[in-house]
């Protein structure tokens, strides 16, 4: 009886097994057959009522039944789980021979490879770049300047205001007064920096911009440290072909002032749409350093002299790459940007 029942069970079982298609009608079978309900727990169950003398024989006839299902079932899974693996290896195949994604990279602003270029050519003469604050105090950005109040200059530079003795610094020329006082000569050192003034945008100005300050401070320093220095810096940002030129002019920290102008490096001097027909191109304002304004930074004029040099960075951005308009430099249009 129970061997024809086990041998049935079996069949069965057997046949379910070879018609389950995945893993999920696999568990089917398996609760159907040894389940808590299942048909061969059933026949476990009833092996009270066989008797004892037969249970030996009995019990060993359901084990092997018992293992010949599970290990059909066990080959049927791993079957299934190999196919499923061959399926996904199959789909997941990467194809190495595609071309790879590139990484976008960014790369620097206009402005950024023109203040290291300016920065290099300086280094290379000896000199230390730093920094001041942009949030200044009136007296380092006039008063110290020998611009007093009341002086007519200070009315040139439309300041923003934060109260009477605080201001955005309107040039990085407060630098120069900082490093005096916070140095002893010889001082030689370029001051890059953001500068604001209360102008209105337009393809020229911009109420926030920047400068590179200049100045070098020692014993006997002249004129023509100041030419000699500040036509390397030409030479080396736009060529040895480009002539300088020094036109008087008037700053109330620097005595005498200049204005310095170089020949046009895209005509070489004659006239074109690019100097527009000057053939001299003004880059920069200079001078020796105001006596008034050593003294009041603690340096004695009559021991020490310097000169200063203050220029526009965006000024020569914009003549290095031929940009005739300045707002471009901050649209940050990357189609803009990306030609440099
Ligand atoms: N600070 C001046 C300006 O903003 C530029 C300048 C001129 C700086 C002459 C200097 C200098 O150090 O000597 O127009």
């Amino acid at each position: 009886m129970v061997k024809e029942k086990l041998e049935e069970i079996r069949q069965k079982a057997m046949a379910s097994i070879e018609e389950a298609k995945d893993q999920e009608s696999l568990n089917d079978v398996r609760v159907k057959v040894f389940g808590k309900k299942g048909e061969f727990t059933k026949v476990q169950k009833g092996m009270k009522d066989v008797a004892p003398e037969d249970r030996p024989k009995v019990g060993a006839m359901i084990n092997e039944a018992r293992a010949a299902i599970e290990e059909r079932m066990n080959e049927a899974r791993e079957k299934m789980q190999q196919r499923a693996l061959d399926e996904r290896l199959k789909r997941e195949t990467i194809d190495v021979t595609l071309p790879a994604k590139k990484n976008k990279i960014g790369h620097r602003h206009p402005n950024t490879i023109t203040l290291e270029e300016v920065e290099k050519i300086f280094i290379g003469m000896g000199f230390d770049v730093v920094e001041g604050p942009e949030i200044e105090k009136d007296y380092y950005n006039f008063t110290a300047l020998n611009i007093p109040k009341g002086h007519p200059t200070r009315d040139e530079q439309d300041t923003f205001y934060i109260n009477d003795n605080i201001l955005l610094r309107t040039q990085t020329s407060p630098v120069q007064v900082r490093q005096m006082e916070a140095k002893k000569p010889p001082i030689r050192m370029i001051a890059p920096g953001r500068v604001f003034r209360s102008d209105e945008v337009d393809a020229t100005h911009s109420p926030s911009f920047h400068q590179i300050e200049g100045m070098v401070i020692d014993k006997g320093i002249t004129f023509a440290d100041l030419k000699g220095t500040l036509e390397m810096f030409v030479h080396k940002l736009f060529g040895d072909d480009v002539k300088v030129k020094f036109r008087p002019h008037h700053f109330p920290f620097t005595e005498p002032s200049a204005e310095m102008d170089v020949s046009c490096f895209k005509c070489g001097g004659k006239g074109c749409r690019f100097c527009k027909g000057e053939g001299w191109i003004e880059i920069l304002g200079c001078g020796m350093v105001h006596p008034k304004v050593l003294e009041m930074s603690g340096i004695d004029p009559n021991v020490y002299s310097g000169f200063a040099f203050g220029v526009g960075l965006e000024r020569i951005a914009l003549l290095k790459y031929e940009i005739d308009d300045m707002r471009l430099l901050y649209e940050n249009d990357i189609r803009f940007l990306q030609q440099f």
